[in-house]
């Protein structure tokens, strides 16, 4: 079992950082002045992992893209957030009601993105915010739901995180939503693929660490959506989680699965503390 991890390892080729031990930087963040909270005592259910502190993935990038997140002018996903400033006002579907119809303005969401995933009483399901907004679109509005991990939709969740930016992440994890954590947490430390890596493999045992020429963070979520100059575009949290899983060769859940609602649940707990950062800007 040691043998196979450290040959998946190999494979990959994780290396220890040359620069600087213990991976992230010293620096902070501050987004138009306002200061985030970047690193913080780690959450008391993760007291058997090891991890006392908790880092946002924004530590472990190079100085140039810190820097775009630091201004919003600078930050190339701000773009997403007036395109859904203006689909906020569009009336859709047989309703003809826009978001603001009901909603106001954009402002009334402040607090929302900080407490996602989280129990809906009604529907008697954990819902992610994508989840919720696509229930506005449809049960609300009579309109189309958004693709789940599409642009329109990683726009909107970028306008709903702005409203929160600074906040503490609070999602719960106890309650009716306890079953769906224990899922999620199940599946962030099952080794898949042909390498046999879970998240944890890279995200817990190895942050800090490069793999090929990449810097491992936490693999924290308060950031999202993320603009990754990689693709040139917002990514959401299931589009990353995709990602992640086939780099591990494994075959991948779809984006919106109860699998992936449920790690999304699980992750997030996991910053619990750290600032709302979306849209933050990554590599
Ligand atoms: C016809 C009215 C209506 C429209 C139009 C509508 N919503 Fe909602 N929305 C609601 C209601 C009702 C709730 C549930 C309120 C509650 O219980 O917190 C809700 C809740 C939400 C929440 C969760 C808030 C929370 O505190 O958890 C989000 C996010 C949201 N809506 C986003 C949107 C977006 C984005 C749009 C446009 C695409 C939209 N809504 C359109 C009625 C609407
Ligand atoms: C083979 C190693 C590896 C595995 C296994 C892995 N990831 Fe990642 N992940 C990466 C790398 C490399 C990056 C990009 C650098 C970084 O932020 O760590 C990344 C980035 C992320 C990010 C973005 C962090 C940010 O700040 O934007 C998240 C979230 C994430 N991973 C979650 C997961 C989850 C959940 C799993 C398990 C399903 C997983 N990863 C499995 C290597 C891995």
């Amino acid at each position: 079992m040691k043998y196979k991890a450290m040959t998946a390892f190999a494979a990959l080729a994780i290396s220890a950082p040359i620069a600087f031990a213990g991976g992230a930087d010293d620096d902070t963040l501050a987004i138009d002045g306002q200061e985030m909270i970047t690193k913080t005592a780690a959450p008391a259910h993760m007291e058997e992992t090891g991890i006392d502190t908790i880092i946002s993935g924004w530590h472990f990038r190079e100085d140039d893209t810190q820097s775009m997140q630091a201004d919003t002018f600078d930050n190339p996903g701000m773009i997403a957030v007036d395109q859904a400033m203006d689909a906020w006002n569009t009336v859709e579907g047989s309703a003809e009601k826009s978001c603001a119809s009901c909603h106001e303005g954009p402002e009334s969401m402040q607090g929302v993105r900080a407490v996602y995933p989280k129990w809906n009483e009604e529907a008697g399901e954990v819902r992610t915010l994508a989840m919720q907004i696509n229930d506005c679109r449809t049960n609300q509005m009579g309109a189309d739901a958004y693709k789940y991990d599409s642009g329109p939709m990683a726009a909107m969740e970028a306008l709903i995180a702005v409203q929160s930016r600074g906040m503490p992440v609070n999602v719960a994890i106890d309650g009716p939503v306890a079953e769906t954590w224990e899922k999620g947490k199940e599946l962030y430390y099952t080794r898949t693929g042909q390498l046999e890596l879970s998240c944890a493999s890279c995200h817990e045992e190895n942050y800090g660490n490069y793999i090929r020429a990449d810097h491992l963070s936490q693999g924290q979520i308060n950031g999202f959506p993320t603009y990754r100059l990689k693709n040139a575009k917002l990514n959401t949290v299931h589009g990353r989680f995709k990602g992640c899983v086939r780099d591990t060769r494994a075959e991948t859940y779809s984006p919106g699965s109860p699998e992936f609602v449920a790690l999304e649940l699980y992750v997030a707990s996991r910053g619990n503390g750290l600032s709302v950062e979306g849209p933050s800007v990554r590599n």
